[in-house]
């Protein structure tokens, strides 16, 4: 099959959150499948351009329509991680991709719907015929009802679209009358049975776009796919959802095995293996001496967390787990940094409690590096989420042996199972979770998770050896995704027979 991701996201060179890190694993696991996988992203201003090798412009630019107007992208290629990938550069005076930062603009709704226009012509005009077309959240979402609308229709016709929501909170409204930016007809898109948002006439949701127009819609685990399909929890899509329910389907996202793996992390300073953990201990005090911590205490674990600090996270909950380490005598390192002005502003102020205490880190910002460094180091590993589409960070976590301590919800819930829990079987259980999202619960899950460090240290190293050969690879759902692909592509040629 030939697959295009356009997405707004790629690690390592364009990564926010765990939306680059799909983006990147999933293509991986399908072109090693024999699949022809390219990607389209912006061309940002702030991207790591030193992990892009051979960067160089196409000697053709491609026009794209916004505004009534039409306007010159000039076209990149290069390669990340052995993907070949396409970055688009505007040429329009808003210079939508040169603002230092990847989203938070205020006219972000302007800027990916140019983009996912732009992209679309992209294929067009390089004569692109790709079976599947997969476009990610609502920053492309666009994709789906261009195609359908203009791009189809002009020629760009080989294709099924795939559509993944990875977090159905963020879904980028705005007044109906902005979605004519980018050609596609207001007035037949502003009704209920299509774009036009659950809870307000007068506006455009994209997601709702991305569902309603694309062949297969995907999110990024089972238990998720079934949270957002109620009242509660679909944040005002479940309906949408509901009335779309076949094509709809959870797949738990992977971890990219490369990328995250101890034995070969260059990041650390020691790499280390499930039968070698001398080297994980070694990592835990090279943290430890880095960030001034205390050290060489074996009854104090260390607690890691690394994530944004937003509501979702449940930051009220990670507060309380800092003090409530405290008091159980470990040690706890937070790597996060948050978009929310109040938040970062209360994490600041205990980070600045904690500046020179020998128990506590907090570390503001993002730092690729240092959170490698922060999973080789950590005993456990703390997600107590209000709701979590997938999570990265416990399969990361587990594989560098870091223990689990989660609140079961959506992709917590499918890959982090109780150690305590003997209605699963032995072999699966990994972790220590809890169900209320409230300072009892994550009470209780740290002290079992302590007493077990402490009581038990043998079947302790036998969890963490069980967790580092755990598979959360990409290999089976990516699978899964070509299953899809292939059924779709299949239904499309039989329908057209
Ligand atoms: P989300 O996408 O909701 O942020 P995920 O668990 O899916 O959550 O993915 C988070 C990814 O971002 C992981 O790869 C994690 O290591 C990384 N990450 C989060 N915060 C930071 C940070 N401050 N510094 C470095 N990496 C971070
Ligand atoms: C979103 C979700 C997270 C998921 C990630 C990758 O950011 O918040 O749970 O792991 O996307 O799909």
């Amino acid at each position: 099959l030939h697959v295009i991701h356009i997405a707004a996201e790629m690690a390592p060179v364009a990564k926010v959150g765990g939306l680059g890190d799909v983006v990147t694993g999933l293509s991986k696991a399908l072109q090693k499948k024999g699949h022809l996988v390219e990607i389209v992203l912006p061309k940002y201003d702030c991207m790591q351009y030193d992990r892009i090798c051979d960067l160089r412009a196409l000697d053709f630019v491609i026009e794209s329509y916004f505004d009534g107007r039409l306007f010159r992208n000039k076209v990149w290629v290069g390669t990340v991680e052995g993907l070949p990938v396409y970055f688009i550069e505007p040429h329009h005076p808003a210079k939508f991709f040169w603002r230092g930062q990847f989203y938070g603009e205020n006219d972000d709704f302007k800027r990916f719907s140019f983009f996912s226009r732009a992209a679309l012509e992209l294929l067009l005009q390089s004569g692109k015929k790709p079976d599947i077309i997969h476009c990610h959240d609502w920053q492309t979402a666009f994709v789906a009802p261009l195609y359908w609308d203009i791009y189809a229709p002009k020629g760009l016709d080989s294709a099924r679209i795939c559509f993944t929501c990875h977090n159905f909170e963020y879904q980028g409204t705005a007044p109906a009358s902005d979605l004519a930016s980018c050609g596609l007809d207001v007035n037949q898109l502003n009704r209920p049975d299509r774009m036009q948002d659950n809870s307000a006439h007068n506006r455009i949701n994209p997601v709702k776009g991305g569902i309603v127009f694309s062949n297969i819609v995907t999110t990024v685990s089972p238990t998720y796919a079934q949270e957002v399909r109620t009242a509660e929890e679909g944040q005002g899509l479940h309906g949408t959802l509901n009335s779309h329910s076949k094509k709809f389907i959870g797949i738990l996202n992977g971890i990219d095995a490369d990328a995250w793996n101890p034995a070969t992390d260059t990041f650390l300073k020691v790499q280390y293996s499930a039968n070698d953990l001398q080297g994980k201990a070694e990592n835990k005090e090279a943290l430890r001496r880095h960030l001034g911590l205390s050290s060489a205490d074996v009854r104090q674990p260390l607690v890691g967390c690394i994530t944004r600090l937003v509501p979702q996270k449940g930051v009220h909950l990670i507060r309380h787990a800092i003090y409530r380490t405290l008091e159980l005598g470990g040690q706890f390192v937070l790597l996060g940094s948050s978009p929310v002005p109040h938040i970062q502003r209360e994490f600041e102020g205990i980070a600045n409690h904690f500046q020179s205490h020998d128990h506590i880190r907090l570390i503001l910002k993002y730092d690729e590096s240092l959170s490698h460094s922060i999973y080789a180091a950590s005993d456990m590993f703390l997600i107590p989420s209000i709701f979590e589409p997938c999570g990265l960070t416990q399969m990361i976590g587990m594989r560098y042996g870091a223990i689990p301590i989660v609140r079961k919800t959506g992709g917590l819930n499918d890959s982090v199972f109780d150690v305590d829990d003997d209605t699963i079987p032995l072999q699966f259980r990994n972790g220590f979770t809890f169900l209320t999202p409230d300072e009892r619960a994550v009470n209780s899950a740290l002290e079992r998770a302590f007493n077990h460090y402490r009581n038990n240290r043998e079947s302790w190293q036998q969890l963490v050896q069980k967790d580092m050969n755990m598979d959360f690879s990409w290999e089976s759902s990516a699978t899964h995704y070509e299953e899809l692909y292939e059924k779709s592509v299949a239904r499309a040629r039989a329908a057209s027979r």
